[in-house]
């Protein structure tokens, strides 16, 4: 059995998300995706605008996605790949050679981004429309 380890925000889940997840399970028979916390997001500098547990709930959900755990620190990602025998890593390409040292352990794998559709550009657009609301209201 081949495990594929991700990980992510996956604020206002998308289609760029769905792509990622669906390309991702396809290069092996087990997906485990590890969901930052708010907690982690906070550290970061980000927030979200759906809650850590409803942002687990809606991948437990998803098709492709085997097992959820929460994300909390960048250096779990080593642990993780032993604790769970994994075999391959994969990310989205935004985040190309930033985790090239994870090779030591498993293959990594950056994956195209699904082109024009991001957390932050609907986050955006939700912002531009209350905007005009009040604007025009
Ligand atoms: N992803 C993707 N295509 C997109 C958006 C995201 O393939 N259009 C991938 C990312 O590369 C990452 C995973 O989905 O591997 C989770 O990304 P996340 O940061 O949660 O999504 P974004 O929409 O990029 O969020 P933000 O705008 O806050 O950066």
């Amino acid at each position: 059995m081949k495990t594929i380890i991700t990980y992510g925000t996956f604020d206002l889940f998308h289609i760029g998300h769905v792509n990622l997840l669906k390309r991702a399970k396809s290069l092996g028979d087990h997906l485990i995706v590890g969901v930052s916390t708010d907690e982690f997001n906070q550290s970061k500098g980000k927030s979200t605008l759906i809650p850590f547990e409803h942002r687990m709930a809606i991948l437990e959900s998803c098709r492709y996605v085997d097992t959820v755990i929460p994300e909390e620190n960048w250096a779990q990602k080593a642990d993780d790949i032993k604790k769970y025998k994994v075999d391959t890593f994969v990310i989205g390409d935004d985040w190309l050679g930033q985790f090239d040292e994870l090779k030591a352990q498993c293959n990594v794998v950056y994956l195209s981004r699904t082109k024009q559709i991001s957390s932050s550009s609907i986050k955006q657009a939700l912002q531009l429309l209350s905007q005009l609301d009040k604007e025009l209201g």
